[in-house]
């Protein structure tokens, strides 16, 4: 198993500190991925991360982590839109942890319901860049032990 974790981020989050900063804050997605290569850093991991607001690059991407640590995954608005991104978690295998910034459920009811949820681990949303944090420390500290 190769020990790097991938963590991909979905349509319009190249905007970070621009994009309605009220719900998303001021930090940027240099600035969040920042904050990923530092925790990957503190759990001995390679980070591989990435933004694409094309909804193909994002199901190749997930087909390529196939056999690492997992995906850390932000898709945007294809959360609530996409089977092709459901299908690429579920009929790869990878673990994956859904994130976002903003906490989903406080919102509008369409962004309640998501395609990912059921075939993610576990899904953390509100904290801000803090939600990368956690979902890349949920992956590193609960992976299988190696045989
Ligand atoms: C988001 C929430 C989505 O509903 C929205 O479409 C986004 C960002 C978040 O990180 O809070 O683009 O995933």
């Amino acid at each position: 198993m190769s020990d790097t974790i991938h963590v991909l981020n979905g349509p319009n989050l190249n905007l970070l500190g621009t994009r309605e900063p009220g719900i998303y804050g001021a930090a940027t997605l240099a600035d969040v991925e920042a904050l990923c290569r530092t925790t990957a850093a503190q759990h001995g991991l390679e980070l591989v991360f990435r933004q694409s607001n094309h909804e193909g690059d994002l199901v190749g991407w997930i087909q390529a982590a196939a056999g690492s640590v997992g995906v850390v995954l932000n898709a945007g608005a294809y959360t609530h839109t996409s089977v092709a991104l459901r299908d690429a978690i579920a009929g790869t295998g990878v673990p994956a942890v859904e994130v976002h910034l903003s906490n989903v459920f406080a919102r509008e009811p369409f962004r309640h319901h998501s395609y990912l949820s059921p075939v993610v681990r576990g899904v953390i949303c509100g904290f801000g860049p803090q939600s990368y944090v956690l979902g890349i420390t949920a992956l590193a500290t609960t992976r299988p032990a190696r045989p």
